[in-house]
């Protein structure tokens, strides 16, 4: 494992440094392929919590030069290659995120590398608690979540597809719900933020500004609206 000082580290073959803009179009392969390999390998299909190299790349693109993300790469010190990369946000809650290592270079110590390096960081600026999420199904990232001392704390499922009206109507019906009527649903912006972090701490006790934030330039962000009001 690398070690962190206060250049960040190096140590067992791994150096660990700043994430660059020069680094986004790498690290967008490189987490593209990556999540690809393990979807593959436990039969997730490619398009849940994926990410198709098109998004990638925005995401990289926007994690690599957005100043309040602190991101780390490993790199191979005898050859220079990109072994890993992560990010880490901060916020009443900092959060870690993706995290991922190169499929060639899996198993070596670049994902456990990174996760310290970005832990090192946190616990610099005292922060109360780090969350982090990941795949039930991935036992090789839960390992690593739990050997750094990581408890899960809640179970949360994340449905995907596309539901017609009727088969909503119908879903509603068989649960009990009455049809909601008056919301509309739109794309969040950024004048939105404010109330939604606002929702967001009173119904989960912190602050989440950046994170609501970070969805918006994607088009992944909605809210419900009633009579003008988000919900
Ligand atoms: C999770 C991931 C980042 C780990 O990176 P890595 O460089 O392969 O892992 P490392 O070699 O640093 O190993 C770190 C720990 O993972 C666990 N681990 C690694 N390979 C493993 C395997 N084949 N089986 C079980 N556990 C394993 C171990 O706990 C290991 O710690 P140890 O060496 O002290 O025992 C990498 O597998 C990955 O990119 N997966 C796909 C993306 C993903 O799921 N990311 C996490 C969710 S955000």
């Amino acid at each position: 494992m690398a070690s962190i000082g206060s250049t960040l580290g190096t140590g067992g073959g791994i150096r660990i440094r700043r994430v660059d803009p020069h680094d986004a179009m790498p690290l967008a392969t490189m987490i593209s392929d990556s999540f690809l390999a393990f979807n593959q390998s436990v039969n997730i299909p490619p398009h849940v919590d994926g990410f198709t190299l098109e998004t990638s790349r925005d995401l990289m693109k926007h994690f690599t030069s957005t100043p309040t993300m602190y991101g780390v790469v490993a790199v191979e010190e005898s050859s220079g290659a990109l072994m890993a990369g992560g990010f880490m946000y901060p916020g009443d809650v900092y959060a870690i995120g993706p995290v991922f290592a190169d499929n060639a270079f899996k198993g070596r110590g670049a994902g456990k590398a990174v996760m310290v390096a970005l832990i090192e960081k946190v616990r610099s600026e005292n922060a109360k608690s780090i969350r982090l999420c990941q795949v039930a199904a991935n036992p090789i990232s839960f390992g690593l979540y739990a050997s750094l001392g990581f408890v899960p704390v809640e179970c949360w499922m994340d449905l995907e597809g596309n539901v017609t009206t009727e088969e909503a109507s119908s879903a509603n019906r068989s649960c009990g719900f009455s049809p909601v009527t008056g919301v509309d649903v739109r794309r969040m912006e950024e004048a939105d933020v404010k109330c939604c972090n606002e929702l967001h701490k009173k119904t989960m006790g912190f602050d989440r500004e950046q994170r609501i934030r970070m969805d918006i330039p994607n088009g992944a962000a909605w809210v419900a609206v009633r009579a003008g009001e988000i919900m």
